[in-house]
């Protein structure tokens, strides 16, 4: 056991549904099994640049957070403490400011904390750890992509919110007897779309991890016609490896727009594109995300109390463990192209575009 009687937690990079819920069950875990008081740092470790911003949390802050998307802390996904951008005299300028953020959670009296984010924040708590800082960490993203970890709290939500708008899409769709192009997040990983692609029936799926051509999804449209179907759902990770042609002409838009654009031209069908953004970052975290981020919660209270300090918590084999922060980053969990999902997709006539 540690001498700990103060904890600070902190959110960095994007949001995700289920911050809420791990600092709710962080601080009502530290209180109640503990007695430790939890101050909550705002805007991730920026919020350590000017102490005077961070604030004790009590049981009744967090008293009805746990449905609540987003995060009472704030985030930002450009605060780096190792990086810190600043004008001086007019000109931007990049200083490591890692000595002041630590040195500020000592003048709060913070002996250890707990930093929730992903690769970019693990990484930074990983940094400070090697600087001294008693730090655990919490993984979070939608993308659903980070390799220590079976899953992510706030990828189920996206999946959810991806999944329901494919649905809505198909009856217009079908109405209409249109191509329509919906356009999920996900980064480099093609999780969202995949899996949204699949729960949402949609007919081709394009991800970063399979190489697509627009004359392969046009071909496939043209035989979804000879069976009487005049309609085609296309779902799109944002971050598919465009053709070569479409990388030439690259303008300016979403890269839904420049495939809907390119299968409008090559097929003659009318096409629709929607780009879901941020909608999937929003909401209320299903059951599934507030039970995973409530179990990763109070595991990282418990990890500090046993002195587990550069280590990030982590869902294996449906329980919770510890890596070691500096082995979770850097490595992306990705969609296999020749594992079961794919195939289950393409044994059910998906087309992936090939
Ligand atoms: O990593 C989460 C994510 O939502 C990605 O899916 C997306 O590419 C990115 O963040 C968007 O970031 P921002 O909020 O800065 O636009």
């Amino acid at each position: 056991m540690t001498d700990i009687r103060c904890i600070g937690i902190c959110t960095g990079g994007g949001d995700a549904p289920g911050l809420n819920a791990v600092i709710r069950a962080a601080v009502k875990c530290a209180f109640l099994k503990y007695n430790w008081k939890i101050i909550g740092i705002p805007d991730g470790f920026d919020g350590l640049i000017w102490p005077e911003k961070s604030y004790e949390l009590t049981l009744k802050q967090v008293s009805g957070i746990l449905p609540r998307g987003g995060t009472i802390l704030g985030t930002t996904n450009r605060g780096n403490p190792f990086q810190y951008r600043t004008v001086e005299n007019g000109e931007e300028v990049t200083r490591d400011i890692s000595d002041t953020v630590i040195a500020n959670s000592r003048k709060l009296g913070i002996d250890a904390v707990i930093s929730i984010g992903g690769d970019g924040s693990q990484a930074i708590a990983h940094e400070l750890y090697q600087r001294g800082m008693q730090i655990v960490g919490v993984p979070k993203t939608i993308d659903n992509d980070l390799s220590a970890t079976e899953v992510t709290f706030g990828f189920d939500t996206a999946l959810t919110t991806a999944t329901d708008a494919v649905d809505k899409i198909h009856t217009t769709a079908e109405s209409h007897h249109r191509v329509m192009v919906v356009e999920v997040m996900g980064r480099d990983a093609g999780w969202i779309a995949l899996e949204s692609g699949i729960a949402g029936g949609a007919h081709v799926i394009l991800i970063p991890e399979i190489t697509f051509t627009i004359e392969s999804v046009c071909r496939f449209v043209k035989k979804r016609e000879t069976y009487g179907k005049r309609f085609t759902i296309v779902v799109v990770a944002e971050g598919v490896k465009l053709p070569q042609e479409l990388k030439e002409n690259r303008r300016a838009g979403s890269i839904g727009n420049l495939i809907g654009n390119s299968i409008a031209v090559t097929s003659d069908k009318e096409v629709r594109v929607s780009v879901l953004g941020h909608i999937q970052r929003g909401g209320s975290p299903t059951p599934f995300d507030r039970i995973l981020a409530t179990r990763f919660g109070v595991a990282a209270v418990d990890l500090i109390a046993q002195g587990g300090f550069g280590k990030m918590v982590c869902l294996r084999k449906e329980r919770i463990e510890a890596v070691e922060i500096a082995q979770a980053i850097g490595q992306l969990k990705r969609v296999d192209p020749n594992g079961q999902l794919v195939q289950t997709a393409k044994a059910i006539g998906i087309c992936f575009g090939e």
